[in-house]
């Protein structure tokens, strides 16, 4: 297995994991609707820079992740942003550590790149496993109110040592995910 970026050959292989990973027995549209998201998201100026690794197994692609660029609503901030939407890997190959190496090795390009500070609404028990941590503790506003009962699902994460406590505010995402069909469970 070997996580690469994706190239735009890559894109139907990896939409096709979206559509298998989300779609589940109660809801077969979800898989379509994040497929969806993602293609809008990797033609939406605003996202930019984005980044998008995708794990090759099998000579296919098993498993997609995706960041795109956030910014901070904050007078002065300049602070360079990115938030994880979505991550998906095909069920055959779930437990096998591809989704925790694809967001380790996300981190890793992103921090090269300069990116400081990472967020994602997600699973509360999965998320910490790549170094996630509660969000709104720390000052941060998601773009649509997340329920008191799920606010351990919104989470950041710091890439620049030190820069969580010198900003703050509402997180503006890129169009195509800012819409509030994303931000409800
Ligand atoms: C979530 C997902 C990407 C994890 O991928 P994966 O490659 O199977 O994950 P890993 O192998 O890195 O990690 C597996 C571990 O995470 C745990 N895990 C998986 N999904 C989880 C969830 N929803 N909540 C909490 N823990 C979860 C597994 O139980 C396993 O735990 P263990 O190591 O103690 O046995 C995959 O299950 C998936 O595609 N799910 C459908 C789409 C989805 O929900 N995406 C995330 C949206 S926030």
């Amino acid at each position: 297995m070997k996580i690469i970026h994706a190239e735009p050959s890559d894109t139907q292989g990896l939409l096709y994991v979206h559509q298998q990973a989300f779609a589940t027995a109660h809801d077969r549209e979800k898989g379509m609707v994040i497929s969806e998201l993602v293609q809008g998201l990797l033609g939406d100026p605003t996202a930019e820079p984005l980044h998008s690794l995708i794990a090759v197994a099998q000579d296919k692609v098993v498993g997609h992740v995706l960041f795109t660029k956030v910014d901070i609503n904050e007078e002065g901030s300049n602070i360079a942003a990115q938030i994880l939407a979505p991550l998906a890997v095909l069920p055959d190959f779930h437990n096998m550590g591809i989704g925790r190496k694809m967001v380790m090795a996300g981190l890793d390009a992103l921090r090269k790149s300069g990116t400081q500070l990472v967020f994602v609404l997600g699973h509360p028990e999965y998320y910490p496993r790549c170094g996630f941590s509660p969000a709104g503790i720390c000052g941060f506003e998601a773009p649509y109110p997340i329920p008191e009962e799920h606010a351990a699902a919104w989470m950041v994460q710091e890439l620049t040592p030190g820069v969580i406590g010198t900003v703050s505010g509402k997180i503006r995402c890129a169009d195509t995910l800012h819409q509030p069909e994303h931000w409800r469970e």
